[in-house]
């Protein structure tokens, strides 16, 4: 069996050129199925708040919630490295609030690292939080927990100020950074002017590497999807089948038969 993928291993994979498979994960079976395909990072993201809890935005997702949903999946991954994102407000308040609650991820649920959201202005969080020796991915462009500030789930188009949070997260201590909701080109200009991965979700083809949200890959989640997403299975639609044939065989009485009886 492979050992799990590390830090250091996903830098020398960017310095390779080989691409950096990750997908989001939230319970054992899926996080088994994702970890035995190959992937190299499962993030436990805070997007279960819509795609689990079925809420419209990210930010009740509470830190036990995470812890909770970590450990199912740290317990789930053999090779993938686990990553849980830090919620909203359990690193905005303060620096020894947030180091604290990155600390819970590793001590409490098995992950290997933790993401937070932010550039410029959560270097200090990143900084203290690795020198904690807890690596830390950070996330730029479209941050989902500031859609109020940023006026919606909006595209981010500003490169001078993309490429200064990228080195400033980068010079905080981050492992990794994931771009998203941002052109290509600047995707593809920031990827080249840092050394650690890049791993991008509606930011084209040229960073290091990728990540989707399973529930959205695989048909799940029935809600719009944004234009960056690729639905690689439609298992929404085999679960209604099974479920409406269940619910027909029960009412016709053809469930249980012969063969399911002691
Ligand atoms: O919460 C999440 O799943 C994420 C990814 C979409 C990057 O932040």
């Amino acid at each position: 069996m492979k050992s799990p993928v590390t830090v250091t291993e996903l830098l020398k994979m960017k310095q390779a050129k080989e691409k950096i498979v990750a997908l989001t994960a939230y319970d054992y079976p899926f996080a088994r199925m994702v970890d035995e395909s190959g992937v190299h990072i499962i993030l436990v993201g805070d997007s279960l708040g819509m795609v689990v809890q079925g809420k419209t935005s990210t930010l009740p997702v509470t830190m036990d919630e995470m812890i909770y949903h970590t450990k199912l999946v740290s317990s789930a991954a053999a090779y993938a490295m686990v990553v849980g994102d830090m919620p909203f407000m359990s690193y905005q308040a303060g620096i020894s609030e947030a180091v604290t609650n990155a600390g819970r991820f590793l001590k409490e649920a098995g992950a290997a690292a933790v993401k937070l959201e932010g550039g410029a202005s959560v270097s200090p969080v990143i900084k203290a939080i690795s020198n904690a020796s807890i690596p830390v991915q950070a996330h730029i462009g479209l941050t989902p927990q500031s859609f109020h500030m940023m006026g919606g789930f909006k595209v981010q188009r500003d490169e001078e100020r993309l490429l200064a949070d990228a080195k400033e997260v980068e010079a905080a201590g981050a492992f990794s950074v994931v771009l998203e909701g941002i052109p290509a080109d600047i995707a593809k200009k920031i990827t080249a002017s840092i050394s650690i991965p890049t791993i991008g979700i509606g930011a084209g083809p040229d960073c290091d590497g990728q990540i989707l949200v399973l529930h959205d890959l695989l048909g799940l989640n029935e809600r719009k999807l944004p234009k960056f997403v690729k639905q690689y299975e439609n298992l929404g639609k085999i679960a209604r089948q099974g479920l409406e044939n269940y619910v027909k065989e029960v009412q016709s009485g053809v469930f249980p038969s012969k063969e399911h009886c002691y």
